[in-house]
This record gives C-alpha cells, sequence and structure tokens, in this order.
C-alpha cells in the first residue's frame, strides 16, 4: 500500500486520527494530509460538552459541524467524542452542581439532553460514539466523577439508553486509558459491559485508548485483553493511539516508537471484531503530549513538517 487509506481497504480495518479542528480549519497541508491518509474521523475536541455547549443553553457547532462536513466531503466515517466525561465541562455546569443551584434530579435531566441533543444533531452521520470515557479510575473503583457522585453508578445505563434513543443505528463505546494492560482498571471494565448486557443495554463496542510511552514495556497481554471483551459479543477499537517519549528523540527512540505503533495495529488486526485503529493526531505539530506529560513529545507517526517517521513506514508493512 501507498497509504494509510490503502492500507485499510486491504486490512479492513477504518484507520482514523484525531482532527484539531483550528488545523482543519486554518492549514492547508494539514488537510490535506488529513483527507489524504485517512477513511475515519474523531474530533480531538470539538464536540466534548465546554465546547458545544461553554453558556448554559447556548450551543456552538461549528467545529463539530466543520469536522462532520469535512468528513462528509471526504468520505471519512466520524467517531463522536465523548458524552459523558469528567473532563472538560462546561464551568456553568461543575459549578451550578457545586453551589447547589443545580440539584441530582434537575443533574440527571441536563445530561439527558446533552445526550439527547448532540446524538440526535449528528444522528446517521456518526459510525460509533464514545459514551462513557474513563469511567474506571487507576484503583479500579468507578470514578468519582460528578456524574457517579450525583446519579449514582446507573448514570452509566441511562447514558448508553439516552445515546440509543437518539440515534438507534449508532455502535455505543465503553473507552479508556491503560485499558491495554491495568488488570484493575480491565476487571471492573468488564464488570460493567457484562452487567450492562445483562440488563439489555444497548452497548456494542470497547474502545482502548492506546496512549503509549516506550519509556515503559509494551502491554504485551494487550491481545488477550482485547480477546476478553470481543468475547463478549462487543467490537473494538483502538481509539486514540500514540507513542510519547522522552524527549529529544532519537534514531532508536523512533524505531521503539515504530515498533509499538506497529503491535497496536496488528494487534487490532488480529482480532476479527477490532474495527478501527485511529491515532490522536498524526503530526507532532499538533498533539496534546508535549503539555499534558512534561518532557515528553514525538508521539506522532508524522513530525511537525507531516514528513512520515519511521511509525508510518512500520503500519504501512503491517499485513
Ligand atoms: C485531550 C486533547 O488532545 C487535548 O487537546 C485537550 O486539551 C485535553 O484532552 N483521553 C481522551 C481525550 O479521551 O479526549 C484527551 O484529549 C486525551 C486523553
Amino acid at each position: 500500500p501507498d497509504d494509510l487509506r490503502e492500507l485499510s481497504r486491504t486490512l479492513r480495518v477504518h484507520i482514523g486520527s484525531a482532527v484539531d479542528a483550528t488545523a482543519l480549519a486554518g492549514e492547508a497541508d494539514y488537510r490535506r494530509v488529513l483527507n489524504q491518509e485517512f477513511n475515519h474521523v474523531t474530533a480531538e475536541n470539538a464536540m466534548k460538552w465546554e465546547t458545544v455547549e461553554p453558556q448554559r443553553g447556548a450551543y456552538d457547532w461549528e467545529a463539530a459541524d466543520a469536522v462532520v462536513e469535512n468528513a462528509r466531503r471526504n468520505r471519512q466515517q466520524v467517531r463522536g467524542h465523548t458524552l459523558v466525561w469528567h473532563n472538560q465541562l462546561p464551568a456553568w455546569l461543575i459549578e451550578g452542581v457545586d453551589s447547589g443551584a443545580i440539584d441530582a434530579k434537575e443533574l440527571r435531566k441536563i445530561l439527558r439532553g446533552h445526550i439527547m441533543t448532540e446524538v440526535g444533531r449528528y444522528r446517521g452521520k456518526i459510525r460509533a460514539w464514545d459514551v462513557v470515557n474513563e469511567v474506571v479510575d487507576d484503583t479500579g473503583k468507578l470514578r468519582d466523577s460528578i456524574w457517579l457522585k450525583h446519579l449514582g453508578p446507573g448514570y452509566i445505563a441511562d447514558a448508553f439508553r439516552w445515546a440509543h434513543q437518539a440515534d438507534p443505528r449508532a455502535k455505543l463505546y465503553i473507552n479508556d486509558y491503560n485499558l491495554e494492560w491495568d488488570a484493575k482498571k480491565i476487571e471492573t471494565t468488564l464488570g460493567i459491559v457484562k452487567d450492562l448486557k445483562a440488563k439489555r443495554v444497548p452497548i456494542h463496542g470497547i474502545g482502548f485508548q492506546g496512549h503509549l510511552g516506550i519509556q515503559y514495556d509494551y502491554p504485551g497481554d494487550f491481545a488477550g485483553v482485547m480477546r476478553r471483551f470481543t468475547d463478549l459479543g462487543l467490537e473494538a477499537a483502538i481509539t486514540e493511539a500514540d507513542v510519547r517519549m522522552v524527549m529529544p528523540a532519537t534514531a532508536e527512540k523512533l524505531a521503539t516508537q515504530a515498533d509499538y505503533y506497529q503491535r497496536m495495529l496488528s494487534t487490532c488486526v488480529a482480532n476479527k471484531r477490532c474495527v478501527e485503529f485511529t491515532v490522536w493526531g498524526f503530526t507532532d505539530r499538533h498533539s496534546w503530549v508535549p503539555d499534558w506529560f512534561e518532557g515528553e513529545g514525538a508521539a506522532n507517526i508524522m513530525d511537525e513538517n507531516l514528513a512520515p517517521k519511521p511509525a508510518y513506514d512500520a503500519l504501512l508493512a503491517v499485513r
């Protein structure tokens, strides 16, 4: 294959990227490479609650619409990201809850409205939604978010039911980080999925974010973990792949990075139910890593000038 779109066709796995809506609007070279290489996209921030509803009841769909419209024009499928999360919530919501101005009953109504409005707006245009994101914490407990605190654990089932009502054909996912290897998180998440299935809640997919770093061993059990979830009848996706490193980058580090990317994509390809491999940005020009992990960077498959790195070639070599 000459590029990732061709690779996607031969592997029969969607290959996607997160999209930086500002770069999409303002950088022609970024736009060109995105649309040349990828047949699936996820809005990096444009569909998050703080972006779409910065003031209560005042929606701003500009960036989200731009990502969806660019996808339509370029025959890219879309992952909606994300409906229920503890981060990037609008200030009015957090302050309202903290001050007591929004009580539990109203909060549940607000969450339902948010899900129905956003999923409904893009009905038929989103292949898969990350309905709940990062709901298990690093100790393996349900995360102590405003959702759990005020609505109780039933908010998870509610969110899936509401999303399904608003777009019955969208695949509905639970998505998390470290799920490639964190035993506590894996067991708890398997428990959540089994419980939802037992209650006939519409859940269809498991999302592995795939944020790795080369200073850690590659998660060697990832294929087995994915299998445990797909054996429950779920489809799987690697939803936010990137492989960071302690800076500066060296040829050796870039080779290790290439190997990690190749192994992640191979893990998806080896599982019949794994349908999507999405990178969390394709270029080191626009990456969350330097802002979130001090001293780390160079996590993507192309450099700042959009030149392919060894990781790009390693993906193209996957059979
Ligand atoms: C990140 C974005 O990449 C950043 O631009 C933003 O400042 C913070 O969020 N897990 C997720 C993503 O599910 O939404 C996060 O994206 C990265 C971690």
